[in-house]
C-alpha cells in the first residue's frame, strides 16, 4: 500500500504508528507539539487517502470537502464524534470510524477519581499542603462530602455511564439513571430509571455520560441546576457543550451547587477564570482516557479502522451515519 497515505493530526502511541508501517501506508504527521488550526488542517487534508484526527480537530463540511478527492476514511481516535459533520461525510462517501470500548474503563475510572477528589476536596487539600501552609492536623480542616451510601444520578447509562454505576456498587450507593430508553446493564446493577428532573432533585451526586447532540447541548441549564440539592455535586467527563458553563459558574457561586468536577469544558481548553478561582470545583484537563495502554488501543483501532478501509475491506467501528 505504498501509494496509500494517512495524515496523522497529532502524534499517536507507537503501536498505531507501527501498524501502518507494516501495512505499509506512507505516514504524514502534523510535526508541531499543538492542534492544527483550521486553515493548517484544509491545507493538508486534500493530500490523503485517510485522516487519523482527535475530538479537537474540527472535522466541518469544508475540510470534509478538501478531503474528499481522495479520502476514504477518517478514523477518530476518540469516542465521541460531535466534531465531525457525519451527514456531510455521508453525502462525499467518506466512511467515519471511533474508538469505542477501549476507553470504558479507563474514562469510569477517571470519573471516580474525579467524584472522590470533588467530594473530599483533594485539589484544594493538595495545593494547602503545595504551598506549605499545613501547620498541623486540624479536627475541622478540609471536611469534605461522603460518597459512600449517598444516591449517585447517571445521566446516560451507556458504557461508561454504565461503568460508572459499576463502581459505585462498592460504595454502597442508591443509584438513579436517566436515559431515553431502559438499560438492563444498568439495571441488573442495581439501578432504577428515573425521569431527568425527579434524578436531579433527588440525587447527590450527578455524573454526566451523554453524547454531545443538539438534544443534549446545555441539557444542564439554569433551570437544571436549579433542582439540584444545594449539597449536590455535579461531575462532567463528557462533553463541555452538555453544561451551560455560565450558568454552572453562576449555580457554583451563589452555592446552590455545593461543588463540581469538571474534566471537558465547553471551549478546550480555556477554562472561565470564575472556575480557575473557585475552591469547590476540581478541573481537570480532559483525560478521561488517558492512560497508556488505553491510548495505545486507541491508536491501534484507529490504525486498523486505517488499514482495512485503504484495503477495501469493511471498517471494524464504523460510527452509524
Ligand atoms: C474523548 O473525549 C473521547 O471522546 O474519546
Amino acid at each position: 500500500m505504498q501509494s496509500k497515505s494517512v495524515y496523522l493530526t497529532r502524534m499517536i502511541p507507537e503501536s498505531g504508528l507501527a501498524l501502518l508501517t507494516v501495512a505499509g501506508v506512507r505516514v504524514k504527521m502534523n510535526p508541531l507539539a499543538r492542534q492544527l488550526r483550521r486553515e493548517e488542517l484544509l491545507e493538508e487534508a486534500p493530500h490523503h487517502d485517510a485522516i487519523i484526527c482527535q475530538f479537537p480537530d474540527a472535522i466541518d463540511r469544508d475540510c470534509l470537502k478538501a478531503a474528499a478527492p481522495k479520502c476514504k476514511v477518517i478514523a477518530l481516535c476518540a469516542v465521541g464524534f460531535d466534531n465531525v459533520d457525519l451527514a456531510a461525510a455521508r453525502e462525499l462517501g467518506i466512511i467515519v470510524t471511533n474508538t469505542p470500548d477501549v476507553l470504558t474503563a479507563a474514562t469510569a475510572d477517571l470519573t471516580w477519581a474525579l467524584l472522590l477528589a470533588t467530594a473530599r476536596r483533594l485539589g484544594e487539600a493538595e495545593r494547602f499542603v503545595r504551598a506549605g501552609a499545613w501547620r498541623g492536623w486540624g479536627m475541622l480542616d478540609f471536611l469534605g462530602a461522603d460518597v459512600y451510601g449517598k444516591t449517585l444520578g447517571i445521566i446516560g447509562a451507556g458504557r461508561i455511564g454504565t461503568a460508572v454505576i459499576r463502581r459505585a456498587t462498592g460504595f454502597d450507593m442508591q443509584v438513579l439513571y436517566s436515559a431515553g430508553q431502559r438499560k438492563e446493564a444498568a439495571e441488573a446493577l442495581g439501578a432504577d430509571r428515573v425521569p431527568l428532573a425527579e434524578l436531579l432533585r433527588r440525587c447527590d451526586f450527578v455524573s454526566l455520560h451523554v453524547p454531545l447532540t443538539p438534544q443534549t447541548h446545555h441539557l444542564i441549564d439554569e433551570q437544571a441546576l436549579a433542582r439540584m440539592k444545594r449539597t449536590a455535586i455535579l461531575i462532567n467527563t463528557a462533553r463541555g457543550g452538555v453544561v451551560d458553563q455560565a450558568a454552572l459558574v453562576d449555580a457554583l457561586r451563589e452555592g446552590r451547587i455545593a461543588a463540581a468536577g469538571l474534566d471537558v469544558y465547553d471551549k478546550e481548553p480555556a477554562v472561565p477564570q470564575a472556575l480557575l478561582d473557585m475552591d469547590n470545583v476540581v478541573l481537570l484537563p480532559h483525560i478521561g482516557s488517558a492512560t497508556d495502554s488505553t491510548r495505545a488501543k486507541m491508536a491501534q483501532i484507529a490504525a486498523s479502522n486505517v488499514v482495512a478501509v485503504l484495503r477495501g475491506e469493511e471498517p471494524l467501528n464504523p460510527v452509524p451515519a
